[in-house]
Formats: C-alpha cells, structure tokens, sequence
C-alpha cells in the first residue's frame, strides 16, 4: 500500500477487488434485451432510474456502449408528450398489464435521472445519439411543462409514491390509513393507482389523493435538468431548472434542518426527515442551510455512519434499522449526495460521504441498501445500483483544505 493510498479509506487492493465485484454482477445482471436487471430474481425487469445510475457504472468500467444502449432502451417507450414508463417489461408485455392499464410498460415515471446521465456520459467522452439527448429533454419539459405543480409551492407533484422512488418513505405515511402498516400501504399504493389524473394520451399528470411536491422528487428535476442543459445549451430549459431551485430553497426549515415537501402532508409527515429531503443540496445556492444538511449527512445522531448516510434521521420516532426505506442507506442516493458535495468542492465531505458508500457497499455484498452503522445489507443482494460505488472510489482525497467543511457536527456553519 502506497502512501498514496494510505490518505484514502480504501486500499489499492480494496478498491480493484470492489470493481471486479461490481463487473461480475453487472455482466451477469445483463439482460440480452439491453438493459441490466437491477437484480436478477426480485427485480427482473427494467426500471428508470435504476438504468440511469446503470449507464454511469458501465461508462466507468469502460462499456460505453452497453452504457448507451442501456440509456435508449429506458427511454425508448416515451410517449409523443415526452412522458417515460418507468418499468419496461419487454418480451414479456401482459405482465401487470391489467394494474398499469397499458400492456409492456408501467404508467407513472421515476425520478429523471438521465439528464446526469446523458451529461455524464459526454464530459467521459462518449458519442452519444442525438436522438438520446433529445428524448432526455422532452421526458424533462413533460415534468416542468405538462406535470400539474402544487398551487402553494410552484414545485411539482408526483402522480403516486413509487414516482419518487422511495416507495415505502415515512414522508408518505398520512397517505395511509391509520398510520404507516406494510399491509394497509401496499393496499394503498394499489388504490392511488386509480386515482391519477392523465392527459387526453394517458400520461400521468396529478393525483387528488396524492398531492404531493417532494422535495427530493423536485430537486432531482432541477438537477437533471441543469446538467441537461450543459449538453445543449438550452436556455428555457436552464431558466425552468433555476426557477424550481428557487422555489425549492424557500422549503427549507430552519427547526427541522431540512427541506420539507409541499402539497397535502406539508404539516405532517412530509416534513420527516428522510435523506431524499436534502437532495436539494444538489441545486440550491451555498449557504449555511447546506452545510448543516452536509454535516448532518456525517453526523452519527442525525444520519450519519460508517457506511452512510441512513436513509431517515435517526431521532424520528420513525426509524426503524433495516426495514425497507424506514431507515437504511441507499447507494444511489449516497452516490447523489457525494456528487453534491464534490460539486461544491467540498473535498472532504465529499471523501467522507464517498468512503462509507465504498464500505457499504463492499460490506454489505453490493446489497439494495444497508445498515449505515454496521453495513448489513439487506433488499436484494447483489443489487446493480450499489455499483456506483465504483465512481466514487478512485476520487483522491488530499487533506483538508481551508475552508472546506470537516466531518461532523463540527463541520456545521463551516464555509467553504
Ligand atoms: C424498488 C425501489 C425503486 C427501484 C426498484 C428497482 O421498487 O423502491 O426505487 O427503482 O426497486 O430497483
């Protein structure tokens, strides 16, 4: 071990052992459709934002092509309005054709992770077809420009809970009858299905029993949309982007030390704090809100710990370790707030937040999520997305540079 590697967290070794790991399980989680599985028995199938984070790992481990390939095929079933299915079941069209009401695809969308993604693939180099870029701008004018905002807020609603893709999130709890129960939700999630409002050609447009303007879902709107327009140059697109970074800073709550959501559960659960509420770190301008949301990413009595962020604060009366989006960390997400940082040039916490996702991931046997304290995976194992681990890893981590925010509550108020 160099002396070079001894400043990271991982070793040499460590980290050509994490990638090969992660290769094996894409290759083997590849799917002859063009797509990779996120998991090859409990999620067969092809899903958004999943295939997103997907094209990144295959670009860092040299496939640009599958990369590419990946990308089209989540877009490929986008509607003439720009709207994007967000599961794709291919050579299998009747499954669920009955729940979705359209047979191959589902019929509500996912974050919009493919203006990163398109983005990330030109800066590494990558020709990537016109045809992608456009696709990945109309699916981002379909939600600024057709997706109903919550009237309150200006920020835009998601149409059902797996729209956010934190499917069982505490922030969603008074939409569930008597409080949050697994059984009762699932139900639930059934039921607000019915209730989507749709355009005249069926795209997902609000929800009355769900009025929801996710701070998380909102920022990662903004951000995909800015990193879009670093590709085209597009200037509504860039003003859109920038108007709902506004109004999604003037969510923050100063009590709480987070963003909270607009719309229904305002006053309610959407103001528990949960990781995808500080999302907003991606978009909104530097100031003492977002290095308290970063020191208290690394905080062990807010979110933080050796493999974290978890996935809710662990003061909430509802944290519950282990249980599915009730607490765990979530790699893509870790990989989301990772990026924040380094796009800040907050060196350090961007090495602190990049090391524990490492850790988990390698820990927990590239799992679905993880125990942000002790790594034990849980979910699906192995899971494709725990592989943007891989883009993390290699970034050096030089020592702490004036200025920049030191892990840990003591890192709070910091400039950098
Ligand atoms: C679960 C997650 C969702 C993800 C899917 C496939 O449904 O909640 O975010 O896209 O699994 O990994």
């Amino acid at each position: 071990v160099s002396r070079a590697d001894e400043s990271r967290g991982s070793s040499t070794d460590e980290r050509a052992a994490l990638r090969r790991d992660a290769r094996a399980m894409m290759e083997a989680h590849w799917v002859d459709a063009g797509y990779t599985a996120p998991n090859a028995t409990v999620y067969p199938w092809q899903w958004l934002w999943d295939s997103c984070f997907h094209a990144l790992v295959w670009c860092e481990l040299g496939d640009a092509d599958r990369a590419v390939r990946e990308l089209e095929n989540a877009l490929a079933m986008q509607d003439a309005h720009g709207f994007v299915p967000h599961m794709d079941y291919h050579g299998l069209p009747d499954v669920h054709a009955d729940f979705w009401g359209r047979r191959r695809t589902s019929s509500i969308t996912q974050p919009p992770m493919y203006g990163h993604a398109v983005a990330e693939l030109v800066r590494r180099g990558v020709d990537v077809p016109d045809v992608l870029v456009e696709r990945a701008g109309r699916g981002l004018a379909f939600l600024l420009r057709h997706r109903a905002r919550h009237l309150g807020t200006g920020l835009v609603v998601l149409c059902h809970p797996w729209e956010s893709g934190a499917d069982d999130s505490p922030r969603w709890d008074d939409a569930c009858p008597d409080g949050f129960d697994t059984a009762r939700w699932r139900v639930r999630k059934g039921e607000l299905m019915a209730t989507i409002l749709r355009s005249p050609h069926g795209a997902p447009v609000a929800n009355g029993a769900f009025v929801v303007a996710s701070a998380g879902f909102n920022a990662l709107v903004a951000f995909n949309a800015r990193e879009l327009v670093t590709v085209t140059g597009d200037a509504r697109l860039a003003r859109e982007a920038d108007e709902l970074a506004e109004r999604l800073a003037a969510r923050w709550d100063e009590e709480l030390g987070t963003w909270v959501d607009g719309g229904a559960f305002a006053s309610g659960s959407g103001r528990v704090r949960t990781i995808d509420a500080l999302l907003p770190t991606l978009v909104v301008p530097d100031g003492p809100e977002v290095d308290r949301a970063f020191a208290a990413m690394l905080d062990p009595d807010a979110y933080g710990g050796p493999c974290g962020p978890d996935g809710v604060h662990h003061d909430e009366s509802v944290y519950a370790p282990g249980s599915y989006w009730r607490g765990p960390a979530w790699p893509q997400l870790s990989y989301l707030v990772w990026r924040a940082a380094e796009r800040r040039g907050m060196t350090t916490t961007a090495a602190a937040l990049g090391e524990a996702l490492v850790a988990g991931a390698r820990r927990s046997g590239l799992a679905e999520y993880w125990d942000a304290a002790t790594g034990a995976g849980s979910g699906a194992v192995p899971q494709s997305w725990a592989a943007l681990a891989v883009l993390v890893a290699d970034v050096p981590r030089p020592g702490p540079r004036p200025g920049d925010a030191a892990p840990g509550p003591a890192g709070s108020g910091a400039a950098r």
